[in-house]
């Protein structure tokens, strides 16, 4: 059983955020009580996954709040909105960064908030509140996966969607994980997820915790696993998903995809209503995080490729709506002609 938190709220008033990036060798915990570097951990991936870049800058917002010496509600508000612009700025793909912070906004201008104090109040309680709507749509998320896996299912998971990356139950892993509490007989064949490798560090880790039999394949192996071991399903999460459903998604996604279509697996992108986007009508429009090529050419503190090779890392890709089989939310399953179906969601 999961007993980590990637994401806590101390009660003294600071953000406690698992750092990502050493795990699985260490399970180092950072503490923050600034705004500002709660940006930086967002940017640098100590904290990853959409869900939990949501909620995590729903904390950095109030901290802003917290830790603000404006005199009165005009200037508090003023600060906010800097606040809002610098977490708004450490990432640009997944939605839910954008719908946290609409959120907190919203809250903020309700004119009834009129001192420092009630302002504090409220930052805290939305964030808080956008926590638990993560952790309770993880949950209804993985119970209605449920009559969609087979006992006995070989699974295909991308990326990290575990607790780590959602605070709470996952979304795609907690489909996996769903069906193994439910006494399934379930087998995770783990994407390594190049080049962040948050596959073989992190799902494979979390994979552990719950005790699901798996194993870690390269990327470019899916198709062959594919082809000579038999796949039941393949489950993805998302980070932004067009209203004509068009999925953006770990770099690979779409390939994985493409494979299942060929050979006729269900190809599952799993998520929490925060991640649709209805403003965007196809994936053309979506924002792809570009990283840096340093990524891809050293391989933590060793150089892999010739020095200064060039080299081009975008950290999503767009699956098209056509090899997307199902939508899997907390509110149900949906499916196509995803257009009309995720407007009626
Ligand atoms: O770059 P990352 O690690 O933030 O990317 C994470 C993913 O692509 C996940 O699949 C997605 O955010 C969904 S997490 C439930």
């Amino acid at each position: 059983m999961k007993t980590y938190h990637a994401i806590a709220w101390l009660a003294e008033g600071k953000l406690r955020l698992i750092d990502q990036r050493r795990l699985p060798q260490e399970l180092v915990y950072c503490d923050y009580t600034d705004y500002d570097k709660v940006a930086v951990a967002i940017r640098e991936m100590v904290v990853r996954g959409a869900p939990a870049i949501g909620i995590t800058a729903g904390y950095g917002m109030a901290l802003a709040a917290l830790y603000s010496s404006a005199p009165d509600t005009d200037a508090l508000r003023t600060e906010l909105r800097s606040a809002d612009a610098v977490l708004r700025a450490a990432r640009p793909t997944a939605v839910n960064l954008f719908w946290a912070l609409d959120r907190i906004q919203r809250r903020v201008a309700d004119p009834a908030l009129d001192s420092v104090a009630a302002i504090r109040e409220a930052v805290l309680s939305e964030a808080h509140a956008i926590y638990a709507f993560e952790e309770a749509s993880n949950f209804r998320i993985g119970q209605n996966a449920l009559p969609l896996v087979p006992d006995r299912a070989r699974i295909i998971h991308h990326c990290n969607t575990g607790p780590l990356a959602t605070g709470e139950y996952g979304t795609a892993l907690r489909v996996i994980t769903a069906a193994h509490e439910a006494g399934k007989d379930v087998f995770a064949y783990v994407d390594e997820t190049r080049p962040r490798l948050q596959g073989a560090r992190l799902t494979a880790w979390e994979l552990e915790q719950w005790g699901v039999p798996y194993s870690i394949i390269v990327d470019g192996a899916a198709a062959h696993i594919m082809r000579t071991v038999g796949i039941d399903l393949c489950v993805v999460g998302c980070d932004r998903i067009a209203a004509n459903g068009d999925t953006a998604n770990k770099i690979g996604t779409y390939s994985l995809a493409l494979a299942a279509k060929a050979h006729n697996v269900p190809f599952y992108v799993v998520g929490p209503t925060s991640t649709i986007d209805m403003a965007l009508a196809t994936g053309d429009e979506i924002t792809i995080e570009q990283r840096p090529a340093e990524e891809i050419t050293r391989f933590e503190t060793c150089q892999i490729a010739p020095a200064g090779a060039p080299a081009t890392n975008p950290a999503f890709d767009i699956t098209p709506a056509a090899y997307i089989t199902a939508i899997i939310t907390e509110r149900g399953v949906v499916y196509p002609p995803f257009t009309e179906n995720l407007a009626r969601l």
